[in-house]
């Protein structure tokens, strides 16, 4: 029987760290002012949310989305030990594309050198912070079908370019980091049920489509959306929106959901597996989704301290973390549970 396995994997963050404290000072551009621009303490950040600093790209114009996942997607072709040509599918994850379109994909299909590779289908996906769960679904099924040999999964955001950084868009721009992470995913033979990607599930509740939105382009309006360089409150909809508590409550119902469901429909329990690496929001989320769901505490992995929100990028990023830190190891088997705008959700169990 084929089933899919978890050839390699990688991450990329800037090198750019941005503290609590300096992102108080920091203009639209994020570059650090003398005065402050946004009222916030580091305090604030710390206890509503966990966030102790991020990661931002240089503000030079060189850096798109589809760089961050480049570096990512070399690292974890160097670590599946596999050449770029040899991938036959791209799946892109990201809410902050390069362009309206082409999708990134095609982009980083480019950057990688395998463009003449015309044999290499390019997804972008939109799923935002469930990006990267909904991506391991569609690789699974691809590769299990025969459909592809060598996918390329990749989560990348490149937040910082598109963050209000005023005290009216405080409670978002403190969120949010720059960050990739990708996978590479191929078949193997194996009659053993638990072995590499065992099970994924992918939920969504459009209801909730606009409690998280960033509508810089609404096909239903022309313009697409309004800017004044002297008005700040007409250029709103440049900015990602809101509603924090829905969001927060109704992501820790989606974790804890999909995460006491993966363990029912595996037959699994804590004993099984190794690590628990929830989506990176917030660390009050978290340690909610794992207090309700009696989550071992010793098996979580976060990493929302140093690089706040990547968004599709949280996931392999969290993982790739402590694996560097020698906390995750190659044989380890992993539930991973998201949730983001859309409302979109989801968990997945597998082995690296
Ligand atoms: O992947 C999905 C993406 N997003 C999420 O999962 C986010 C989910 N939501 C959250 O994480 C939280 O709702 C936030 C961290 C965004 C906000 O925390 P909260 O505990 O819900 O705070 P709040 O919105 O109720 O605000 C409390 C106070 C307000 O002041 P007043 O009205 O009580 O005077 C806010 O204006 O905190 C103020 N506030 C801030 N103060 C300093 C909001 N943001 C900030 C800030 N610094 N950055």
């Amino acid at each position: 029987m084929i089933r899919t396995k978890i050839l390699g994997l990688g991450s990329y963050v800037p090198e750019r760290v941005v503290t609590n404290e300096e992102l108080a000072y920091l203009d639209d551009q994020h570059v650090r002012q003398e005065t402050v621009q946004t009222e916030t303490t580091d305090e604030w950040i710390q206890k509503r949310t966990g966030i102790k600093e991020r990661r931002y790209v240089p503000n030079d114009g060189q850096w798109a989305t589809s760089d961050l996942a480049l570096h990512a997607a070399k690292r974890a072709l160097t670590d599946a030990n596999i050449e770029p040509t040899e991938i036959d599918c791209i799946i892109f994850g990201t809410l902050s594309p390069d362009f309206h379109f082409p999708g990134t994909a095609v982009v980083l299909q480019k950057k990688l050198g395998i463009a003449e590779k015309t044999s290499c289908a390019c997804f972008d996906i939109r799923q935002q912070c469930s990006g990267f769960v909904y991506g391991l679904q569609m690789a699974d099924a691809f590769i299990r079908t025969g459909m592809y040999k060598r996918i390329l999964l990749i989560g990348a955001e490149l937040h910082s370019h598109s963050l209000d950084y005023t005290t009216r868009g405080r409670d978002v721009m403190v969120l949010f980091g720059d960050g990739a992470g990708a996978m590479i995913l191929g078949p193997v033979e194996s009659d053993d049920q638990r072995s590499g990607v065992m099970y994924t599930s992918a939920h969504a509740d459009g209801n909730g489509a606009m409690d998280l939105y960033l509508k810089i382009f609404d096909i239903s309006r022309r313009p697409y959306v309004d800017y004044n360089p002297k008005d700040r409150e007409t250029n709103k909809d440049m900015y990602p929106q809101m509603d924090g508590k829905r969001v927060f409550l109704n992501a820790v119902r989606g974790m804890v959901m999909s995460t006491q469901s993966a363990l029912a429909k595996t037959g699994l329990s804590w004993d099984d597996i190794q690590w628990f690496v929830p989506h990176q929001a917030n660390l009050r989320i978290n340690e909610k989704v794992v207090e309700v769901a009696k989550i071992p505490a010793e098996k979580v992995l976060n990493t929302i301290q140093f690089y706040g929100n990547t968004t599709a990028a949280t996931v392999p990023l969290t993982i790739d973390h402590w694996r560097q830190q020698g906390k995750v190891k190659k044989g380890d088997r992993i539930l991973a549970s998201v949730f983001g705008s859309g409302f979109t959700w989801g968990a997945a169990i597998f082995t690296l």
